[in-house]
């Protein structure tokens, strides 16, 4: 692959990644956006009407995370941070802590995480591992009833994104894997970094919206095709 060693690499991460964990995507046949309407569960809009209903929703998906282990996709990634002499950077859309726990330390929860909480009386965001309800309580400001999952729903601003598009800019590799490429801003990192060189490398098991604008299309399961990308990335620094 003949990549220097001390190079730049910037990863995006999508839900494809998590599957064989046990975990759902949104946008497949049978995915979460598949049976429950995003606008009601996804949006700021959704949670005023129904906070319950929202509730609801991601307790289950935190409660989920208990029994869920990351993958061989996760630890490679994991592999590929500890062994990387150059800039890394993984950025996830994921709000799971698969790569948290297969030991990635360089990385960012751009859509937020289930395992966090957002106070909207103060601000604050912090770690909840356990179920919300409009009776949580701030535990700074001890505000009753405006706590909400620290997750970047529809019409949200991402987290983090300065310092995502600091690293695309100077990234030598771009590496996208388990995204559909539907939802923006991630879906444009790839044209990012390409315009500003770099070589860009699509894994995903279906063809995504945009995977025209790769240089490389490797298709197939996460599990198996990132350990084996890393290994060929590792075999050349
Ligand atoms: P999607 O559900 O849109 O796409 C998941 C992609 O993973 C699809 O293209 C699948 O083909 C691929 N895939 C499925 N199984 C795979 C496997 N075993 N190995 C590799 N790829 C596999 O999920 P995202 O692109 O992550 O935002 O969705 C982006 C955002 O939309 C999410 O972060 C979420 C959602 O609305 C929020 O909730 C804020």
């Amino acid at each position: 692959m003949d990549f220097d060693p001390t190079s730049s690499i910037v990863i995006l991460t999508g839900a494809g990644i998590s599957v064989e964990s046990g975990l759902e995507t949104f946008r497949d046949r049978n995915g979460l956006w598949a049976k429950v309407d995003h606008r009601e569960v996804a949006t700021p809009e959704g949670f005023a009407h129904n906070p319950v209903k929202v509730h609801d929703f991601y307790n289950k998906r935190r409660r989920q995370l208990r029994d869920t282990l990351p993958n061989a996709a996760h630890h490679a990634l994991a592999r590929l941070e500890g062994a990387w002499r150059g800039d890394f950077l993984l950025v996830t859309q994921n709000v799971d802590d698969l790569h948290e726990s297969a030991g990635s330390r360089k990385l960012i929860h751009m859509h937020g995480e289930l395992n966090s909480a957002l106070c909207g009386a103060c601000g604050l965001r912090g770690p909840w591992k356990t179920d919300m309800s409009t009776y949580s309580r701030c535990p700074h400001c001890e505000t009753v009833g405006q706590m909400r999952p620290d997750i970047v729903w529809f019409s949200e601003m991402p987290y983090q994104m300065d310092r995502i598009y600091r690293a695309l800019a100077k990234a030598d590799l771009f590496v996208a894997i388990g995204t559909s490429g539907n939802v923006y801003p991630a879906a444009q990192f790839v044209e990012e970094a390409s315009a500003n060189g770099a070589r860009t490398v699509e894994i995903n098991l279906d063809v995504s919206d945009n995977t025209q604008m790769f240089n490389e299309v490797i298709r197939g399961p996460a599990s198996k095709m990132v350990p084996d990308y890393v290994d060929r990335l590792l075999a050349d620094a």
